[in-house]
């Protein structure tokens, strides 16, 4: 046996034990003329050893140490560490591996690296407290999840990670062939498609923790390569769906923090947009659009009399902290998102009551003002801030703003998980085609209550469609599917569509539904995601081994990198000259 022990685990209880550990070098001090002390470390913690000091090791040597557990006295006692009651002596050291100087200091806080050196020696960032700590709280998560599955009878099936390119979604990564040159595979971006085929297959209840590869902009919650639970029932509707996505995700949340969340609220879409601007509301915090537009039925203010939807945030107290920049700086980013622009009013007491300090209060009238008030609940010193436009651009411009005011850090607590249901099949419309957009994709089952507007209304359609947000991330998204082609052929051809296209573009896909399909449903949760939030991170990368910075660019590897001309060859591949 290399150990007797984990460097984290000497107590009191036991003295007088030999014992060995192994591990790396955290810290070494000089201890008088003969002796040194020698901090060891592995995942589990560090344990003081007293060495003689002719002893040669460094910083992140690694070693094995076999000694005498010896209680410490007095002053020598270290409260801060769990081992720190006891200490080795006297130790034998034996050198396992040299090291040279580690490329930042092990005890610096890791906010403070630089995060490409961090990448760039990623072994050594991993052996520190905090990616111990993380990769841990990721593997609780995935072990969880697993066991929730498989639990509720679900199977774990593998689908290919070569399979055709589909004109739908993200943008693919691509994989040449070289028995077809010329002709590409595609990386999945989820494996949407295959899980359907599955229940066309039978398997009823499929799940996968799946690899998941999409080329798009790096950001805090998203990374080329990403981790999903996946999942597909078959005979289900949107409540079987959700009870049972649902255990995994509390069941995770329970293993990691020791608390069991509180059932998930529901809310619909069009709620979520109303009270809160967004289709990924954060619960954490109040601040709720309150509607304003009936008040201005008859106003004689132009900005206010031309819009259909008016509607306000209340910043509590908040008129003395937004200043003449401030209020300029959240007008520019409310046109950002789209809005012409925002009106601010800030809550004042005056000789007849309270009214507004603003740029437009000459333009409302003493009936506007006081409805204002009055609506909004409003005292003396705080801050409205209103949007009038249509109603979609009024809610999510105001959604913004609400969020760059109130919003926490994502992994501050308390957990707030939601269903966001009832999603519209469609959203905006495609500038090329001039034909409606699908919603999340062109496979959602509508709402049943709905069916009969497709043709004539398509914009009110609800899709039986869902999504899972916890403090404001987007965690997950599901839909129940269409089984029946005739169904799918009126969607595709709203979307624009027609059969021989939808052939080509999906007919392997389609194909099978000729063949007995059973009613469907799904969903997918970014594991990375839900991983970060119970690690306490802001960044999704800080939960992966071995992330991509924002660049794309591994510091690692150095990938992406140019691959041999012989290679590119045999791939029938010809590079043409960089883009100038
Ligand atoms: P969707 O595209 O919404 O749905 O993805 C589901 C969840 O996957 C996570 N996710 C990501 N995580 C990190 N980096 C990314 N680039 C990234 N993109 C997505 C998010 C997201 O909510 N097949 C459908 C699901 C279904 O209908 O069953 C799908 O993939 O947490």
């Amino acid at each position: 046996m290399m150990r007797t022990h984990r460097c984290g685990e000497l107590r009191l209880e036991h003295v007088d034990s030999q014992v060995t550990l192994t591990g790396w070098v955290n810290r070494r001090r000089e201890h008088g003329e003969h002796l040194a002390f020698v901090d060891i470390r592995d995942h589990s913690g560090v344990t003081q050893c007293v060495v003689d000091n002719d002893v040669d090791v460094r910083a992140e040597y690694v070693i094995k140490v076999t000694g005498t557990v010896v209680a410490r006295t007095g002053d020598t006692i270290n409260s801060d560490l769990p081992t720190g009651e006891i200490e080795l002596k006297p130790c034998e050291v034996e050198i396992l591996s040299i090291a040279e100087p580690p490329p930042f200091p092990m005890d610096q806080r890791a906010d403070d690296v630089d995060e490409m050196i961090r990448l760039k020696h990623r072994y050594v960032d991993l052996r520190r407290a905090r990616m111990q700590k993380n990769l841990r709280v990721r593997s609780q998560v995935n072990a969880s999840i697993r066991s929730a599955m498989v639990g509720q009878d679900f199977v774990e099936v593998e689908t290919p990670m070569l399979m055709p390119s589909t004109p739908e979604g993200a943008r693919e990564f691509l994989v040449p062939s070289r028995q077809r040159p010329g002709n590409f595979y595609a990386l999945p971006q989820s494996p949407q498609l295959y899980k359907q085929l599955l229940m066309v297959g039978g398997l009823d209840r499929y799940f996968q923790i799946a690899r998941c590869l999409r080329d798009e902009d790096l950001r805090a919650d998203r990374q080329y390569e990403f981790m999903q639970l996946d999942m597909e029932m078959s005979f289900v509707d949107v409540d079987d769906v959700l009870s049972a996505a649902e255990v995994g995700v509390l069941d995770a949340a329970e293993a990691v923090t020791g608390v069991r969340p509180d059932s998930v609220e529901r809310m619909t879409w069009h709620d979520a947009m109303e009270r809160f601007g967004s289709d990924k509301p954060d619960l954490r915090f109040g601040m709720e659009l309150i509607e304003l537009t009936p008040i201005f039925a008859s106003t004689e203010f132009k900005a206010f009399s031309t819009a259909g939807s008016i509607k306000c945030i209340r910043v509590e107290q908040g008129a003395d902290q937004y200043g003449r920049n401030k209020l300029d700086g959240l007008t520019d980013e409310a046109k950002s998102f789209g809005a012409k622009g925002m009106v601010w009013l800030k809550v004042r007491s005056g000789e007849a009551g309270l009214e507004f300090d603003s740029p437009v209060a000459k333009f409302l009238s003493a009936d506007e003002i006081a409805a204002i008030i009055a609506t909004t609940e409003a005292t003396e010193g705080d801050l409205i801030l209103v949007i009038a436009d249509e109603w979609a651009t009024t809610c999510e411009v105001l959604g913004e703003l609400r969020n760059r005011i109130g919003r926490p850090p994502v992994s501050e607590g308390p957990y707030k998980y939601l269903w966001v249901t009832d999603f519209p099949l469609f959203v905006g419309v495609d500038a090329t085609t001039g034909r409606p957009k699908p919603g999340h994709h062109a496979f959602c089952q509508p709402h049943p209550d709905d069916l009969d507007k497709l043709e004539s209304d398509p914009m009110s359609v609800r899709a039986q469609a869902y999504d899972l947000v916890l403090n404001g991330w987007e965690l997950g998204s599901g839909s129940i599917r269409i089984h029946d082609p005739k169904l799918q052929r009126r969607v595709f051809e709203l979307l624009g569509i027609d059969e021989e296209e939808a052939d080509k573009r999906f007919g392997f896909f389609l194909e099978p539904f000729k063949y007995g399909a059973p009613p469907h449903g799904g969903f997918a949760y970014g594991i990375d995601r839900l991983a970060a939030i119970l690690a306490g991170e802001e960044n999704i990368r800080e939960v992966i081994a071995f992330p991509k910075p924002q660049s794309g660019m591994d510091p690692l590897t150095n990938a992406p990198g140019a691959v041999d001309d012989g290679l590119l060859e045999e791939l029938g591949i010809r590079l043409l000259p960089p883009a100038t």
